[in-house]
């Protein structure tokens, strides 16, 4: 699929993000746990330069439990914190607060050995579209917002939210873009529904989703569609889940369409298995996720 973005929205959220970014001691980065690499902004490190920064694995309930836990030494090999989190239902928020602490006290220690008064550590959220930013922002705050007041250098319009006596979060999500230009980072933000539907071609998406789960997930879709024995590919496949999934119009033709948002649905609420799609990268290269 070919997919457009608009360089000025780029340019525009990464100079909130930097502007954003002075006002806090820890960057919180916010991947998709099905897609760690496809999820991360491609110039995240060069904007974030030297600050703490954490990773959160987002969506965690939907991603392959053993595959997550590789994830999280993989970063750890990197000297990176990533806390796996449900933000929906709360599950590893409160290890992500401690973490979060954990990575600001070099900074907030150093501020008060310099003789300043002591301070909670500020943090913000950033990720791309729909990974989950605000609905861990509204967990993180337990949905009542306690405030905190304006302070001078804070846009009017900027609110901290207080968690605790030793942190603060910026009550702003910072938007990133994702790495459309990679074809098979895009293809898994597709899958995953981090792009929007209607920019590319949802057929031959579903397909290659299909395929995908059929070599590496084969018994969850068994198991979903109740099919046995070797399972078909191609259209074929989706031709069979249409059957068993009642998707056809009159005279008992597939609705292709009507089975491509079956799978669609199935898959990103994770009724078709808890599922990683992006593989480590070769450790061997220089270790570097991006
Ligand atoms: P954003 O601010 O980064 O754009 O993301 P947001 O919090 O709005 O979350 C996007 C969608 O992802 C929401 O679904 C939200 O419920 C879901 N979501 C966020 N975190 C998790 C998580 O940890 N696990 C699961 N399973 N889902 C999560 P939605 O409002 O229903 O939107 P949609 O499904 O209609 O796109």
């Amino acid at each position: 699929p070919s997919l457009q973005w608009y360089p000025g929205h780029m340019r525009k959220a990464e100079r909130l993000v930097k502007e954003n970014l002075k006002l806090v001691d820890v960057v919180v980065e916010l991947l998709d746990a099905r897609i760690p690499l496809s999820s991360a902004n491609p110039v995240l490190r060069e904007i974030v330069g030297g600050k703490p920064r954490l990773i959160v694995l987002n969506k965690a309930d939907l991603a392959d439990e053993t595959a997550t836990r590789t994830w999280v030494k993989y970063f750890a090999a990197q000297g990176i914190t990533a806390v796996p989190v449900d933000a929906v239902k709360g599950h590893g928020v409160k290890e992500l607060v401690q973490a979060i602490a954990k990575c600001a006290k070099p900074k907030t220690d150093k501020l008060v050995q310099h003789g300043a008064k002591a301070r909670a550590a500020r943090c913000m959220i950033l990720g791309i579209p729909n990974v989950g930013k605000s609905s861990l922002i509204n967990r993180l705050s337990g949905g009542t917002k306690t405030k905190v007041e304006n302070r001078p250098g804070v846009t009017r319009a900027k609110q901290w939210i207080r968690l605790g006596a030793q942190l603060e979060l910026l009550d702003m999500p910072g938007i990133l873009w994702p790495k459309f230009e990679d074809q098979q980072a895009a293809l898994h933000l597709a899958f995953t529904g981090a792009i929007n539907d209607n920019v590319y071609d949802v057929a031959s998406v579903v397909l290659l989703l299909l395929n995908t789960l059929r070599e590496a997930y084969p018994a969850d879709l068994a198991a979903r569609y109740r099919m046995e024995g070797d399972l078909p590919s191609g259209t074929e496949l989706l031709e069979e889940i249409g059957r068993r999934r009642g998707c056809l119009r009159a005279g008992g033709k597939i609705d292709y369409e009507k089975a491509e948002q079956i799978v669609l649905t199935d898959f990103r609420s994770g009724r078709l298995g808890r599922v990683t799609l992006d593989s480590l990268p070769d450790m061997s290269f220089d270790g570097d996720v991006r």
